[in-house]
């Protein structure tokens, strides 16, 4: 007897079935049409790359959580667990031809061997919009109004979601304020990014292992509490360069219309070390998931991986949680809007009227869905029903007969007449 093997897909990775598939069309419709609206022009990339390019330092989770291998002929290969290193990679070769500032996107299968929690699996498909090579604000501006752009197009609003957004520069000026140096830094918002992941114990050990009083991770905290964009800015210079900057991206968030959906949260760090300015997380408002989408300014990443300097800001959003929101805001079924026409037969002799039916009406741009065996009237519309179409056609003998059937919308029951 056969050895019999497990009919799941390994942990973490998803198959998708035709209604999942429904799901996912439904977001990635939205980060399309979104990416086209802001200008973004896409782009592709190998879901491997070489090891050096993807691993980092220690301390960043998402270094420690790489697929890697090595091949045949013993090349350290990874799976790519986000696309910004292979983004910066692409730009960098190319670095002297394009023209900048670049606006590119893509949705990238990503892939991290995660502890797996609600909304996190081991891989995911990610959309990514990235500007490269522009300094202003504006760069920001346009990241994320794509971003509130896509999540509009799902069928949210900002009752849903909320872009919390802070600077890791103001970060840095209130904890130099609180006299902690600036060489700590890096460790701090490591840690700080945890906060919620790990108990505060931990963290406040991990920040005295990186050389902290414990006076200072007092401080540290302290900061944390600070709920207002004025009052950060009661407590660092009053020329303070990252105060300015933020108050000009909401100040320009609310030209572009979106700014309802932002809001300042020092406590935004992100994991990963690369992110240089403005950093902005997206969840829901009553916060029962995790991060919808990611992202910031990045102005040395090209510098890091041996590239010319080129400033950049972009963001990474999931299809996992905003998946997860969307079922629980709109209802598990609501994936996909029925369109098309269901087309049917009631015996053998009406098999070509339908067939017919379905080439003209295909040829006219509708979708037709055609039933590949003959049915009872009751047996036909119940398969229609449950089908992806809006409408359906069933024929039976007199309608040949009459040359012409009766199309039924399957919502309204209302029915009009086709010719066959
Ligand atoms: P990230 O915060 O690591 O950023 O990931 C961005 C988004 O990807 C998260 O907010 C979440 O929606 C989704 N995501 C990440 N890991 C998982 C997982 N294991 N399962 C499901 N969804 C996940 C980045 O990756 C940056 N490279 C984004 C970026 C682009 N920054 C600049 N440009």
């Amino acid at each position: 007897m056969a050895e019999s093997i497990s009919f799941e897909p390994p942990r973490g990775m998803r198959d998708f079935y035709p209604e999942d598939m429904a799901w996912r069309n439904r977001v990635f419709d939205a980060f399309r049409a979104a990416g086209a609206a802001y200008g973004f022009e896409p782009y592709d990339a190998c879901v491997v790359e070489s090891y050096d390019l993807l691993a980092r330092k220690a301390g960043e989770e998402v270094g420690e959580q790489i697929y890697h291998f090595r091949d045949k002929s013993d090349r350290h290969i990874a799976l790519r667990a986000e696309m910004t290193p292979t983004l910066a990679r692409m730009v960098a070769q190319r670095q002297g031809s394009l023209a900048f500032p670049l606006k590119w996107t893509t949705i990238a299968q990503c892939f991290r061997y995660e502890r797996m929690t609600k909304g996190r699996k081991r891989e995911h498909y990610q959309w990514n919009c990235d500007i490269i090579g522009e300094e202003s604000m504006l760069a920001e501006v346009e990241v994320l109004g794509a971003a509130c752009d896509a999540l509009r197009r799902m069928g949210l609003s900002s009752a849903d979601f909320k872009v919390h957004v802070s600077n890791r520069a103001l970060l840095s000026e209130l904890l130099a304020a609180g006299g902690i140096p600036s060489a700590s830094h890096p460790q701090v918002f490591l840690a700080l990014d945890k906060r919620g992941k790990m108990p505060d114990e931990e963290l406040c050990a991990m920040m005295r292992e990186n050389g902290l009083s414990d006076e200072d991770v007092e401080r540290t905290f302290k900061i944390l509490d600070i709920s207002s964009l004025d009052d950060a800015a009661a407590l660092v210079a009053p020329d303070s360069p990252a105060v300015a900057n933020l108050r000009e991206l909401f100040r320009l968030a609310e030209v572009s219309g979106f700014a309802q959906c932002l809001e300042f949260d020092i406590s935004v760090i992100r994991g990963l070390s690369y992110y240089t300015g403005i950093v902005f997380e997206c969840f829901d408002v009553k916060r029962e998931f995790r991060a919808i989408f990611g992202g910031g300014r990045y102005d040395n990443l090209l510098t890091t991986i041996g590239g010319a300097p080129a400033t950049a800001v972009g963001l990474g959003f999931g299809d996992v949680v905003v998946t997860e929101l969307l079922k629980a805001r709109l209802g598990a079924d609501a994936a996909a809007e029925k369109k098309g026409v269901y087309v049917g037969f009631m015996f053998p002799e009406q098999r070509d009227a339908a067939l017919r039916l379905a080439a003209r009406l295909r040829a006219q741009g509708e979708c037709v869905n055609l039933a590949l065996r003959k049915a009872k009237p009751k047996q036909f519309f119940a398969r229609a029903g449950a089908s992806q179409c809006a409408k359906a056609v069933f024929i039976g003998p007199d309608d040949v007969v009459a040359g012409q059937a009766r199309l039924k919308d399957l919502a309204t029951r209302e029915e009009t007449t086709v010719e066959i």
